[in-house]
């Protein structure tokens, strides 16, 4: 069986505090073999960078969520920019537009978006973009910036087949977690059925969003086969080709040899 690449894990989460170091030693043997912690905020950057250096299979993205941006200045951005450039980092993120939050001003928000698509491209790396309840926004910024340039994945997908066509159409791969097993999911499965397996990653976000059956709580890795059976179905494929197909753009989205 091909193994799991989770491209995108918040394990330096509070929620992990009791047995990260047991749950972290269990993934590889549980066939977990690649995954990407990603930092939200400058202190989430801090402790995804002493995961990535204590786990030979977990790597590291280095960004800062839209609403965290302010706490962003000159000095800590250049600070990001170092962090980025440490070996096991693997993209710049996660980086984008949150209005369901609406915090701190949109214009924040949107200056540290369009800077960290900036030092993207400066350091010829993926960038991974949160976007929730801001499509025309992000789709905007991105096509001004030549993001179909810097690459990438739009992670937690959360809007129409439509829109999906136009991150798509940027060279863009699309990230899907637990949210594809929800029933009302009703948006994210007409995505699934449009976007090529080719283009697709798995993701948990955990601690947040596990599949069903575990729904509502801590989510880990673990549970990504749940939403493997769920991509075969909806793709009428079997689940070896799902984790083959993913096991593969996962590498190409971060640009790791396999
Ligand atoms: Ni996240």
């Amino acid at each position: 069986m091909t193994p799991i690449f989770d491209t995108h894990a918040h394990y330096d989460d509070e929620a992990f505090d009791e047995d990260r170091e047991a749950l972290l030693q269990e993934l590889p043997k549980q066939g977990i073999a690649r995954v990407v912690n990603v930092g939200a905020s400058l202190s989430s950057c801090k402790k995804t960078i002493e995961l990535m250096e204590t786990y030979d299979f977990v790597y590291g993205a280095i960004g800062v969520h839209p609403n965290e941006t302010a706490e962003l200045n000159e000095e800590s951005f250049a600070w990001l920019r170092e962090q980025c450039q440490r070996d096991k980092c693997v993209a710049v993120g996660e980086i984008g537009l949150d209005y369901y939050w609406d915090e701190p001003a949109r214009s924040v928000q949107k200056e540290w978006f369009v800077r960290q698509l900036d030092l993207a491209r400066e350091l010829s790396q993926p960038v991974i973009i949160h976007s929730r309840d801001a499509a025309k926004d992000t789709v905007d910024i991105m096509t001004a910036e030549n993001a179909s340039e810097i690459g990438g994945v739009v992670h937690c997908f959360s809007y129409t087949k439509e829109t999906a066509k136009i991150f798509l159409d940027m060279g863009f791969y699309i990230g899907i977690g637990g949210v594809l097993t929800f029933k009302n999911a009703k948006k994210l499965k007409e995505a699934m059925e449009y976007i090529p397996m080719d283009r697709i990653v798995l993701e948990t976000d955990c601690p947040y969003l596990a599949p069903v059956p575990n729904r509502g709580k801590r989510n880990s890795s673990l549970n990504i086969p749940y939403v493997v059976a769920a991509m075969a179905e909806i793709k009428g494929i079997t689940e070896e080709e799902v984790r083959r197909q993913t096991w593969k753009n996962a590498h190409d989205l971060y640009r790791m040899k396999i």
